[in-house]
């Protein structure tokens, strides 16, 4: 029975990786309900799978088998140019490492999805209302005065608040979050968990955080733990 609050659900979800001599089986069987509007915290220690899952779930790798439902749909069923729409139109990504496109300023990089997501034909017709679009996200983002920095030339914390800005531009309905804070110091940290938390609560934006840190899956609605390629435990707050 499908819940109907439930967003994205992941249904006995295995991973195995090819390696030398063999295949290396990370996800072993996950079942996982993401309900709309909530932050849902996945912990667990390095290496149990976290980040495998939160690829497959946001469509950036495939399972070996069972299957992601978003929306009603499986994702599965889709051809490929259909997972990149619905990755592109309903999905944003933050990674501990920023991922930015270092040769682009922060307001190309924040374009970047909806240039994707548009297609050249169209772009030109709205590349102005998309730029506004932009600028307003990295203003609020705090970034007004860096819009024509590079990521080299911008702090750890403005990198992840450019990715932030980025991950907002198509509107996405879900937000993924790899770790968004392993890379930075407390206080910084502590601004963009703000920031995550404040999308959550003016627009009810649902999250998907990756964390290991115990501070940030406490604050979550629900936190789901993996050992070993497995959930073991859902629990609220
Ligand atoms: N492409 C790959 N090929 C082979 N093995 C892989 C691949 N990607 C991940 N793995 C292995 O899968 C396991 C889980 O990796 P994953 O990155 O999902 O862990 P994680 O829980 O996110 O860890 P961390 O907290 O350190 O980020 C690890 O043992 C890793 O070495
Ligand atoms: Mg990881």
């Amino acid at each position: 029975m499908q819940d109907d609050r439930t967003i994205l659900k992941a249904v006995e979800v295995t991973k195995d990786f090819p390696i030398e001599g063999g295949i290396l089986p990370v996800l072993k069987g996950v079942n996982l309900d993401v309900h709309k509007g909530e932050i849902l915290a996945i912990a667990g220690k390095s290496g149990v799978g976290k980040s495998t899952l939160l690829h497959i779930l946001g469509m950036l790798d495939v399972p070996s088998s069972g299957s992601v439902v978003y929306d009603g749909s499986d994702l599965a069923k889709l051809s490929t140019a259909g997972r990149a729409e619905v990755r592109s139109r309903h999905f944003g990504f933050i990674f501990q490492f920023y991922h930015l496109l270092p040769e682009f300023n922060a307001i190309e990089n924040v374009l970047m999805p909806a240039m994707i997501g548009t297609g050249m034909l169209k772009w030109f017709a709205v590349r102005g209302a998309m730029r506004k679009r932009a600028r307003m996200l990295l203003e609020k983002a705090g970034l007004g005065e860096r819009l024509r920095h590079r990521p080299s030339q911008l702090s750890g914390g403005e990198r992840q608040r450019v990715a932030i800005a980025r991950a907002l531009m198509n509107e996405p309905k879900i937000l993924f979050c790899d770790e968004p804070t392993g890379n930075l110091d407390s206080k910084t940290s502590a601004e963009i968990v703000e920031m995550i938390w404040g999308l959550n609560r003016e627009s009810g934006l649902t999250t998907i955080i990756v964390t290991h840190d115990e501070s940030i899956a406490k604050k979550a609605t629900r936190t789901a733990r993996m050992v070993d390629g497995k959930m073991v435990q859902q629990s609220s707050g």
